[in-house]
Parts: C-alpha cells; structure tokens; sequence
C-alpha cells in the first residue's frame, strides 16, 4: 500500500505532497502541529488534541481553517487510505501562501493544513526494561513554549545533542536552574519520599496530551501528582525519572548527565504509571 498525504483538500501520493515555496510554515515557521497516537485503529485523546490545536492556532492568530467533524473525517480517511491501525497521525497548519513580508498577509489568506500518516512498530521492549539516559541542556527556547509551533529548531539542535551523547532525551534548563522539559517530552520525578513532580503549565512548557491524560488517572488511582518546577540536581538525586509524550507514552530514565538515577533501572513508580497509561490506551473510555 502506497502513502497517501491529506495537502489542502486533496489527497495526493506522499512522494508528490507540497506545499508553495512561499507557504508561511516554510519561510517562517508560522504554523502550528499536532500528533496524535493511533492505537488498535482507535485515536487517542483525538478531542484533546484537537482543543490544543485549536488554542495554538487562537493563540497566533491563525484562523480555525475547519470544524472537527472535518478533521475527524480527514484523520479517519487517512487511517483508511494508509491502513494504519498502530501509529501516528501528523496535522500542520500554517497561516498560509503569500508573497514574503514579516507581517500577517492580507485578510482571506487561507490557511494551509497538511496531514499524514504513518505505522509505527511497537515499542522496543528493551528500551523499557532498561530504561533510557537523558542528559541536561540549557533552554534557548523563545516565552512562548505553551504553543506547538513548528518552529522546533533549539528542540532539533537538543536532540541532536542528546544522541550524539549517546541519550534519548534533553532536558532543557531554564535560566533558574530548574527543568523546564525535553526536547519533544515532559519531565518528571519521583522524589525519595515519593512525591511524583512535574513542572506547572506556564508558558515555559508544551501542554502536554499524555501529561495531561496521565495527571487525571493517576488522580483516579489516589497517586497523587505535586505540579512544580524541580532542578536539575534534585533530579539526579530522585528516585525515579521519567517523561511523557505521544510517541514515547511513559518512559523511564535512568541516567542523567552519565549518573544513575536511584539504582539505575525503572523503579516501581513509573512502572505503575506506564501499566495505568497503557490500560488507558487499550480502553475505549478516552479514545474516539
Ligand atoms: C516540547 C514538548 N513538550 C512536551 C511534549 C509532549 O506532549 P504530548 O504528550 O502532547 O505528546 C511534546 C510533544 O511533542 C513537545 O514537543
């Protein structure tokens, strides 16, 4: 079966999808994004991402360019044309094609929406056994970071860094010494005395789907999640690590910066995070 892309209004062979050289997205990363897991054909938290979506493209003034039941039917129509029942669903939108000059263009301009795709394996059981290293950067990121816009570049540049130091994921550091998040993740620790922490949603950080959904079934499970921001070295000093993301689900860390976090390996805590997280997945409570 050959991909197909969803490019304004069309679908069109994956291998000839584009958008004009002069899209704003292109020229000046003025465009937002989503990702959404796929699991068993079902899309998960679809009405969550779609409320982040819609505020990231309020938020820079980017007109809505359609209504759910649209999206929906587009999301559905490229699961079915790309026969994916596990992956990954990818939307960008942007405020559009014009000739390029800094502010917005004239009123009308419609807004190009892009989406694809994709299967994704399950995850390498490995890497959850062992758990994965993160290492530590420092947070270059514009005030804005509760926006999923496509402008990623310090994200790249960190998960370069991350992999070619051998790591996952890069924590940024913001200019407080305290963890902001990853790279493409939240952050989060299990104190010694068991507290489970991540930072507070502020314009610091991405809202994230996963962080979210994993807050409200740990409250179902009376686990109870202390929002604040954390440093670096009480991290290296937790018991437990981990982050959370559409891709990576809930996933421990085990080293940071080279140093073992607790003994090392993924401790009990986030390994009863990821069973509630992957329960949920499998459920139909949450899912569309
Ligand atoms: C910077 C950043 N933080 C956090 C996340 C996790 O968000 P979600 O759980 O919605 O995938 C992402 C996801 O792409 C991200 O890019």
């Amino acid at each position: 079966m050959s991909r197909v892309a969803y490019v304004n209004g069309r679908y069109v062979p994956h291998t000839e999808a584009a958008v004009h050289i002069e899209d704003r997205g292109y020229q000046f990363a003025d465009g937002i994004y989503e990702v959404t897991a796929v699991q068993g054909g079902r899309v998960i938290d679809e009405e969550a991402h779609f409320d982040r979506l819609e505020r990231s493209l309020t938020e820079l003034r980017i007109p809505v360019p359609m209504g759910r039941p649209a999206l929906r039917h587009i999301t559905r129509e490229m699961l079915r044309r790309n026969g994916v029942v596990d992956g990954l669903i990818y939307m960008q939108i942007t405020r559009g094609v014009a000739r390029r000059d800094h502010p917005f263009p004239k009123e009308g301009t419609p807004p190009s929406v892009v989406m694809t795709a994709k299967r994704v394996k399950p995850h390498d059981p490995k890497m959850l056994q062992t758990g994965v290293a993160a290492i530590t950067i420092p947070d270059i990121r514009w005030g804005r970071c509760d926006i999923k816009s496509v402008s990623l570049l310090p994200n790249v540049l960190g998960k370069q860094q991350a992999r070619e130091a051998g790591a996952y994921e890069a924590w940024m550091i913001d200019q407080n010494g305290m963890v902001t998040e990853g790279t493409s993740t939240n952050a989060w620790i299990v104190t010694r005395s068991g507290e489970v922490v991540t930072r507070a949603l502020t314009n610091a950080i991405l809202g994230g789907i996963t962080r979210k959904s994993l807050m409200a079934l740990a409250a179902e499970a009376q686990i109870k999640i202390v929002e604040r921001s954390f440093s670096a070295a009480e991290a290296r000093d937790a018991a437990e690590a981990f982050l959370t993301s559409t891709t990576g689900y809930v996933l421990p860390i085990v080293r940071l910066d080279g140093q073992p976090i607790g003994d090392g390996t993924p401790g009990p805590m986030v390994k009863r995070l990821r069973e509630l997280y992957l329960q949920f997945m499998a459920s139909d409570q949450h899912a569309a």
